[in-house]
């Protein structure tokens, strides 16, 4: 497996104030509770950074458990949690193995496409698939990866206001054939500057459906907004919703599968002879 994409004790400041600041927050609880009711039910929030997606769920009524590989992150979420219902785990989330399951799973805010090859992020799928209650959902919350092409391979800059004392710069840059995205966030004051980054592999909607079939999981909703709006090839986000439909045993066997096959053909990067 690659190293995880995680957030350093110097970015975590610079993170914080720019994660405070963006969407999902409560869309993301809306979408979800839209799908699943989220009063008194337990979730599972893969990847919670500094707990802007954990507390938008645990204010909506769940008891969340929280997961990330980053424990600058987590101490983050720890000195802003207060009374809320959320549990911090350290834990790298492509091979995690809890003793518990939830009704809900999340990754939100991209995080799926964290996980960056395919291989992983089967795993990190299988990982959805342990940790769901029959019955349960999970909810992927993604950026459509057509948003990345519209700049046509061209890097994109944006650089806007956070409050009145910074400014953020976000530079993106994407790797058509490698679906890969490498994002350079800069947080600038009068007096500082902190630059962290994040590389992450894109997924399409009909390589996430095969992927998901893969580790034993169905699409069975898919949307547009947080709103619910339905998914179109305008939309700028992909909301996947995923539920259980294999018996679990099955997903839990991979490696019973002649290796040639684990990764499909037209995804291997080797020359073909
Ligand atoms: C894009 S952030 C999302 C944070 C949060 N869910 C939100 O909505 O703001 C992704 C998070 O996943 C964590 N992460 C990345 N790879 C990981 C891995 N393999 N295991 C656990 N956490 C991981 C990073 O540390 C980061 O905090």
């Amino acid at each position: 497996m690659s190293e995880p994409t995680v957030y350093d004790a110097a970015a975590i400041g610079a993170y914080d104030l720019i994660s405070s600041m963006l969407p999902p927050g409560s869309g993301l609880a809306a979408w979800v509770s839209s799908q699943r009711p989220l009063t008194g039910r337990s979730v599972l929030d893969l990847g919670a950074g500094t707990g802007v997606s954990s507390f938008a769920l645990a204010d909506a009524g769940a008891q969340v458990v929280t997961v990330d590989a980053s424990r600058p992150s987590l101490d983050r979420l720890g000195s802003k949690r207060g009374d809320r219902k959320v549990d911090a785990v350290e834990a790298d989330f492509r091979d995690l193995r809890l003793d518990s399951t939830s009704d809900v799973v999340t990754l939100s805010r991209n995080t799926f496409f964290l996980a960056q090859s395919h291989d992983e992020k089967i795993g990190l799928l299988r990982t959805v698939g342990r940790h769901l209650k029959p019955g349960g959902a999970a909810f992927l919350d993604c950026t459509d990866p057509a948003e990345y092409l519209r700049a046509d391979g061209d890097a994109t800059s944006v650089t806007y206001p956070l409050g009145r004392e910074h400014l953020v710069t976000t530079t993106q840059n994407a790797d058509r054939a490698a679906q890969a995205v490498m994002s350079v966030f800069m947080v600038q004051s009068a007096s500082a500057l902190t630059a962290f980054h994040e590389v992450a592999t894109r997924a399409t909607l009909p390589e996430i459906r095969l992927l998901a079939r893969i580790a034993g999981l169905e699409v069975t909703a898919v949307n547009g907004s947080y709103a619910g709006d339905d998914y179109t090839a305008r939309s700028r986000e992909m909301l996947v919703v995923l539920e259980a439909k294999w018996p679990l045993f099955l997903s839990l066997r991979p490696r019973a599968r002649p290796s040639r096959w684990a990764t499909p053909r037209c995804w291997s990067r080797r020359p073909s002879r």
